[in-house]
């Protein structure tokens, strides 16, 4: 765990000034950063004293990410993260079904949610009981499901992926019957990345959509380049096809950082929730992006109150708690995810 110098106005002021995003949830005066210096101090020595771990998504406001998470991250390494964890609690600081994801992996763990609005439009998209009459429809298929779903619909499928490894996990998986749920645009990049690499799977998908990624318009990457010469446009694969097509580089959030990081293009325009430009902009002030990011309701519902409450006294529906044959079933298809993802890799390093 980090040991944390205290924060003061001044030092939150200077650390969060260079993020500038258009609207007021990511924008830091010194007034703000007066308010939120004592908590982010008062939440720091807690976290220390109840030997817990704050695991942060991107997307979540800038101040958590950089004052408070021992880790923040893409879903695949957040839940490495809470696997490996000693501390006694992790606040999980994003949405419910990554909290459950690291209740699932490691168990003897209070996880903690702190935010009440918890959901995510793709995990709220299907139910087990819906994915259960899919099975009999298709009986034949190997059902995959997009790391964005509850516990009880990761128990209903057979194996788990995230947006770092989808493709490569889909291509691995020794049938050619997939159904995919439940983001239906993932699903379509899904069937066109394989049929480039020449599979010859049939792949169903259901019909979820993230909000925040379908939004996007393919006009708008057209008017951006036209206005922007040499912008790198960035995008997520929640995003819809067309956007893909139109795209420089594709990945899971934290793979869209590493291209940003370590490229260097007159500007970037990231297809994505505006956590990932925040984080970039805080962390080289020099890079230029362009046009709009969009929020998502969900992650930056996250803030310091609720941190704060999650670590004193958690509400009890903040607690996650997992039905124990809910939780082995879950559990099979995310060891499965880290099987095919091992696999898949050590197939790459062969090449
Ligand atoms: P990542 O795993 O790429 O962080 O995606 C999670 C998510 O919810 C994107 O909307
Ligand atoms: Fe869910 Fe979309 Fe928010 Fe990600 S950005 S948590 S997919 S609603």
């Amino acid at each position: 765990m980090t040991t944390h110098t205290p924060w003061t106005t001044e030092s939150l002021f200077e650390a969060l000034k260079h993020i500038k995003l258009g609207g007021t949830t990511c924008l830091y005066t010194r007034e703000k950063c007066e308010a939120m210096a004592p908590k982010i101090n008062q939440i720091n020595t807690l976290k220390a004293e109840k030997n817990a771990i704050i695991l942060a998504h991107s997307y979540v406001s800038p101040e958590i990410i950089h004052t408070l998470a021992d880790f923040s991250g893409d879903s695949y390494e957040l839940s490495k993260k809470a696997k490996a964890t000693n501390a006694d609690t992790i606040i999980f600081c994003a949405v419910k079904f990554m909290a459950e994801t690291a209740k699932l992996l490691n168990p003897s763990k209070k996880v903690v949610i702190p935010s009440e609005l918890n959901g995510c439009s793709l995990a709220d998209s299907i139910t087990k009981e819906q994915v259960n009459q899919l099975r009999k429809t298709y009986p034949k298929a190997t059902f995959v499901c997009y790391i964005n779903t509850t516990a009880a619909v990761k128990a209903a499928c057979d194996v788990c992926v995230t947006s770092s490894n989808v493709y490569d996990i889909i291509e691995h998986i020794p049938n050619d019957e997939i159904y995919f749920l439940p983001d239906k645009l993932m699903g379509m990049n899904v069937i066109n990345e394989l049929k480039r690499r020449g599979s010859k799977k049939n792949i169903r998908i259901w019909d979820g959509t993230c909000y925040v990624h379908e939004e996007y318009d393919p006009d708008l990457v057209n008017y951006i380049r036209s206005q922007h010469p040499g912008v790198s446009v960035v995008s997520h694969p929640e995003c819809h096809e067309s956007i893909i097509s139109l795209s420089d580089f594709v990945g899971s959030t934290s793979q869209m950082l590493e291209h940003v990081r370590n490229t260097k293009a007159p500007s970037y325009f990231m297809l994505t929730e505006c956590g990932l430009t925040s984080r970039l902009q805080l962390e080289d002030p020099k890079k230029a992006f362009v046009g709009s990011c969009t929020l998502c309701k969900y992650m930056k519902a996250n803030n310091l109150d609720d941190i704060l409450t999650a670590l004193q006294e958690p509400r009890p529906e903040s607690i996650i708690e997992i039905d124990p044959r809910v939780a082995k079933e879950a559990l099979d298809s995310i060891t499965a995810m880290f099987d095919y993802h091992k696999k898949s890799q050590s197939k790459k390093s062969q090449l």
